[in-house]
């Protein structure tokens, strides 16, 4: 069931600051590949992302850390192939743009001129602020992320709810009105409390996108295998699974082995 306002043909960044103007709630979903990328912006989510999640979900590794830019540039611009509605905002990697602003906005370049990408993400706030700015100064749109940062796992130590303590709390409320003055377009805020968040999405003009961030924001944000239950060892209260595809994938491959095995498939008409 669609609850759209307003009909977009493309989202774009101003779709996204229209649509939190008009009250009309935003989606976005990962995606790393041009399959799933195709279903999903069918289903017209608003906002792909091609998350550092890959480097979980894809490639099996531990944390985000991994992932590397040319990796990420892959990813991509397979999903840009496939979306024909939805903006496509790219993570820049870990590694990437911390270093100083002109490796970060090399970064960015890399990713808008190769894969063909709307947007950028980047993790943190005043710890990166001369990057956000040189990368916006460059006229590539940037999304920040705040709260739960996965790609400073190893400063947290922990992947439990951040920004409980008023310090923290108040550090990213600072944050959050920074990189809105730098122009962000956006700003993902993740494992927070729901109180915070949309204190935060009440105290700036641009939309402010949750995942384990409560529902007083401005849109939400899941990782797409854990949202059609791909994925089920990692079980996050804000987690919600629409359908248990490990096992319905499950069942359908150990029928496939079984067929082979009794000699069932291919049957007359599956030949030549
Ligand atoms: O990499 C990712 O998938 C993300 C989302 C969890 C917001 O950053």
């Amino acid at each position: 069931m669609s609850v759209a306002k307003k009909e977009y043909k493309r989202v774009t960044v101003k779709s996204l600051i229209e649509m939190k103007q008009n009250g009309e709630k935003i989606s976005m979903l990962t995606s790393y590949d041009y399959s799933m990328a195709k279903i999903v912006d069918a289903a017209n989510v608003d906002v792909i992302l091609v998350g550092d999640s890959a480097s979980n979900v894809i490639a099996g590794h531990e944390t985000t850390l991994p992932i590397t830019l040319d990796q990420m540039i892959y990813h991509a611009s397979s999903v840009v192939r496939a979306a024909k509605r939805a903006l496509v905002v790219v993570d820049i990697p870990f590694g990437s743009y911390q270093s100083d602003s002109k490796e970060a906005l090399r970064s960015a370049i890399r990713i808008m001129k190769e894969s063909g990408a709307h947007a950028v993400k980047v993790e943190g706030g005043s710890e990166i602020k001369e990057s956000v700015k040189r990368i916006i100064g460059a006229g590539i749109p940037v999304m920040g992320h705040l709260g739960l940062t996965p790609q400073s796992i190893y400063k947290f130590g922990t992947y439990t709810v951040r920004a409980k303590e008023e310090q923290e709390a108040q550090k990213l409320k600072e944050d959050a009105k920074m990189l809105e003055k730098l122009g962000c377009f956006g700003i993902v805020l993740e494992k927070i409390p729901a109180k915070l968040a949309q204190e935060v999405a009440q105290s700036v003009s641009i939309p402010i996108i949750g995942i384990g961030a409560g529902n007083g924001v401005d849109g939400q944000v899941l990782v797409v295998h854990d949202l059609l239950g791909m994925t089920h060892e990692f079980n996050p209260r804000f987690l919600r699974r629409y359908m248990n595809l490990y096992e319905e994938m499950s069942n359908a491959i150990s029928q496939y082995v079984g067929d082979v095995k009794s000699r069932d498939f291919p049957n007359e008409e599956e030949q030549y």
